[in-house]
């Protein structure tokens, strides 16, 4: 533990992540392919599964979701999704956080993940006891949890909220005098803290993917592209979020490419969601953002190795065996339904009030 300069606050030394290289699959002829798929349809038929898959994911996983009836979408969207759809089981293309939080809501539903190691660099740097202990130091403290964390890490909160609902959460808390303990993003708990004004305190992880993002060679970037508009996921740093015109979830910045009217973007978050964005609007140019600074070489490169753990190739495997099953205690899956519910209930109030979510138009 080291101590800031408040001297009041202490600030969690967190565990180094170790990021995994991307995982490479063995290319599929034009036949193999349709005949994958095909497999994968019967099975989801025969089994009575739905498939939901994250914007990050393989572009095949992500049409193939839409193709059989399931869905690709946010974080947010994805635990609603499940709570909805009547199919006995849920096979979720994402990281591990996704597939847990999809048990919690339906523990009474059967969960495959075709990876269960595919975690998340923000869920393995704020492990249960270092952050139970910082929460126990702040008791006074209403805990904000992002939903990259473990069941037992949303057992302890009060609330979880995604990069799609953060802000209104965390300014309905601020308006009622409540002071935050926030985990573990800090990037997106500064931006949040930024736009609400709240007083919050910061667990200090960050997503190995956004953190890579340059600023520097941003506004370069920039420079050559006067007229793009740059779309920000809020996991990137501070510098980076401070020259988006639009800062916002993965289903935010989706829309921003089909609702604005410019032509070029440039896009600050995994390559993955430009499946999706040339779907929406096929005639615009979509640029990757900068993640390497002069000499230094990139790690995940824009593309999140946990994510990319999910193919075609071993969710065929999961159909067909029924491994890696996503267990949780009915015991912890009822204290972390708890404050999962609380977002979704939010979610759905605002909904009903017509209040648009999860955009941050810069300003
Ligand atoms: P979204 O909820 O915006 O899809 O983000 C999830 C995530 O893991 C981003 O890195
Ligand atoms: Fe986690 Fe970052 Fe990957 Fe999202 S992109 S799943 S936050 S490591």
């Amino acid at each position: 533990m080291t101590t800031n300069s408040k001297k009041t606050l202490i600030i969690p030394s967190i565990p180094q992540v170790i990021v995994p290289p991307h995982p490479q699959w063995p290319p599929l002829s034009a036949a193999e392919f349709w005949a994958l798929k095909e497999r994968i349809k019967t099975l989801l038929k025969r089994q009575n599964a739905v498939l939901v898959a994250h914007y990050y994911t393989d572009g095949a996983l992500q049409d193939l979701a839409e193709e059989t009836g399931g869905c690709v979408a946010d974080s947010l969207e994805m635990a609603r999704f499940g709570t909805t759809h009547p199919a006995e089981t849920l096979v979720v293309a994402g990281v591990r956080f996704m597939g847990e939080t999809s048990k919690i809501l339906n523990n009474e539903k059967r969960v495959l993940m075709p990876d269960l190691g595919a975690t998340c660099s923000l869920d393995e740097g704020c492990p249960y006891a270092l952050f139970a202990s910082f929460c126990d130091q702040h008791p006074n403290h209403t805990v904000v949890v992002y939903a990259n964390t473990s069941a037992e890490v949303k057992a302890r909160s009060d609330w979880v909220v995604t990069s799609g609902i953060a802000l209104p959460i965390v300014r309905h808390l601020a308006d009622q005098g409540e002071k935050i303990l926030w985990a573990p993003d800090k990037h997106l708990g500064h931006y949040v803290q930024k736009q609400t004004g709240a007083e919050m305190i910061f667990w200090p992880g960050s997503c190995v993917v956004h953190e890579e993002f340059r600023a520097v060679a941003l506004e370069r970037l920039r420079k050559l592209h006067p007229n793009a508009a740059i779309l920000v996921h809020p996991e990137s740093p501070e510098a980076v979020i401070a020259q988006a015109d639009v800062v916002g979830s993965t289903t935010a910045l989706i829309n921003a490419v089909s609702t604005l009217p410019n032509m070029e973007f440039i896009v600050a978050t995994d390559k993955g969601i430009f499946n999706k964005m040339r779907q929406v609007a096929p005639g615009k140019i979509l640029l990757e953002a900068p993640t390497v600074g002069e000499g230094a070489t990139c790690q995940s490169c824009a593309n999140c190795p946990w994510m990319g753990m999910n193919s075609l190739h071993n969710l065929v495997d999961v159909l067909e065996t029924g491994k890696n099953e996503i267990l949780v205690s009915p015991e912890l899956a009822g204290k972390a339904k708890i404050p999962i519910r609380r977002m979704l209930d939010f979610a759905a109030r605002m909904k009903k009030q017509q209040i648009s979510v999860g955009v941050g138009q810069k300003g």
